[in-house]
């Protein structure tokens, strides 16, 4: 079996995503299902609570080019709260905002501000993996159930994981509807001006897990006993400390590669570490950023930052450093391009990658996208972690929150 006979979901084949990109965008690997205790297919959606999800919406597919597909809300029989599902790839966001004010995502919305709810994962066996999930000691939120409309039938469970955050289980093998039952297609009225971007995002590649300091290898644990994912990657906080603040990171993975989730927690600096920020401002362990895989990082990155996206900065000193030039040694374009943009470069044994980060998204110092383009590389950028937090301490020492 080779990279182009992995089996694609539908949701990448309607993206006209083939094995090849996906292994090329997200380091999509072959993966024997019948041997994994907890057989993760990818993350089926991304959901987030805004506190307008009514102009958020309009947000991702004016400035992100993302799609509006689906939608449900009060016209649809869902009195308490609005959902809009928006598409662009293989990529699916969820976002959901309260309408009652009794809703309970208005107290959601109250303590976490925006962020992500649930980090959705289609899998093979919703049973199979709520027995294995409970074998291990996770908490189940909900139990395993059938929700049925006229495209056919969806089953679905969830389990908790850190702070409020949830894994929802989909099996979607026997639906053919747009999103969930209870969801009707919609589609933005939004017109496209000549130029302007259109699905400047192919997938994810990685979700992000800040947690307390000396709760990180719990999670880890959580991660490997639960659903069988292994370690990828190890940062130290030798390697990433500042001088200010500093953070340690451990990554988990699913067998295919789709599912990447590295977890963070403070380590101990003279000031107050980036994840002490979040999880004061977030009120809890959550999501952290979303890595968001592109093929051409430069065009993406240009036609966000016309839309008005704003992008931490990178110090010209990073790109001017004998010791990185020789480090991240040939890359398709030239230094001058990536440093005219701040695109940061990190390379190791397989490759290299391209990456950027944005401000928050919000109002509150929390979530955050990446983009990144890889080349091989598996890695998530420990190279440039030093270059990337010195940047992060001056917006957070301007938000007097150093
Ligand atoms: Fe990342």
């Amino acid at each position: 079996m080779t990279i182009a006979d992995i089996r694609l979901t539908p949701r990448e084949r309607a993206a006209h995503l083939r094995a090849n990109d996906l292994h090329r965008l997200v380091g999509l690997v072959e993966h024997d299902d019948a041997a994994d205790p907890f057989p993760v297919v990818g993350i089926d959606a991304v959901v987030f609570v805004c506190g307008n999800a009514t102009q958020s919406a309009h947000y991702f597919v004016s400035t992100w080019g993302m799609t509006l597909v689906a939608y449900a809300g009060p016209e649809t029989g869902q009195r308490d709260h609005k959902s809009f599902v928006l598409e662009s790839g293989s990529v699916r966001f969820v976002l959901e905002g309260a309408v009652s004010p009794d809703s309970p995502l208005a107290d959601r919305h109250r303590r976490n501000g925006d962020g992500v709810v649930d980090l959705a994962l289609e899998v093979l066996d919703v049973d199979r993996c709520i027995e294995r999930a409970r074998s291990q000691g996770a908490t189940v939120l909900e139990e395993p159930h059938d929700v049925t409309d006229d495209f056919g039938t969806v089953r679905r469970a969830a389990i908790a994981t850190y702070g409020s955050t949830r894994h929802t289980l989909v099996d979607r093998s026997r639906y053919g509807g747009v999103y969930l039952p209870g969801f009707a297609p919609h589609s933005s009225g939004f017109v496209r001006r000549p130029g302007a971007p259109e699905r400047l995002v192919q997938a994810l590649d990685h979700a992000v897990g800040n947690v307390e300091m000396g709760r990180m290898d719990h999670w880890v644990r959580f991660y490997n006993r639960v659903m069988g994912f292994t370690n990828m990657a190890e940062f130290v906080g030798d390697d990433i400390a500042t001088e200010y603040s500093a953070l340690m990171s451990k990554v988990v993975a699913n067998g295919n590669h789709r599912v990447k989730f590295p977890l963070n927690e403070p380590a101990p600096g003279k000031k107050k570490s980036q994840i002490d920020e979040y999880l004061d401002f977030y009120g809890e362990p959550g999501c952290q950023h979303l890595a968001l895989a592109t093929s051409d990082i430069l065009r993406t990155v240009d036609a966000l930052r016309a839309e008005g996206v704003e992008f931490l900065d990178t110090p010209d000193a990073y790109y001017d450093d004998p010791e990185l030039r020789a480090r991240i040694g040939r890359v398709r374009v030239p230094v001058a391009e990536l440093k005219r943009r701040g695109v940061l470069v990190d390379r190791d044994e397989d490759g290299y990658l391209l990456q950027i980060f944005t401000k928050p998204l919000g109002d509150r110092p929390t979530v955050f996208f990446e983009l990144i383009e890889r080349h091989g590389s598996l890695g998530f950028g420990k190279g440039n972690f030093r270059a990337l937090f010195e940047s992060i301490e001056r917006e957070q020492a301007a938000r007097g929150n150093l």
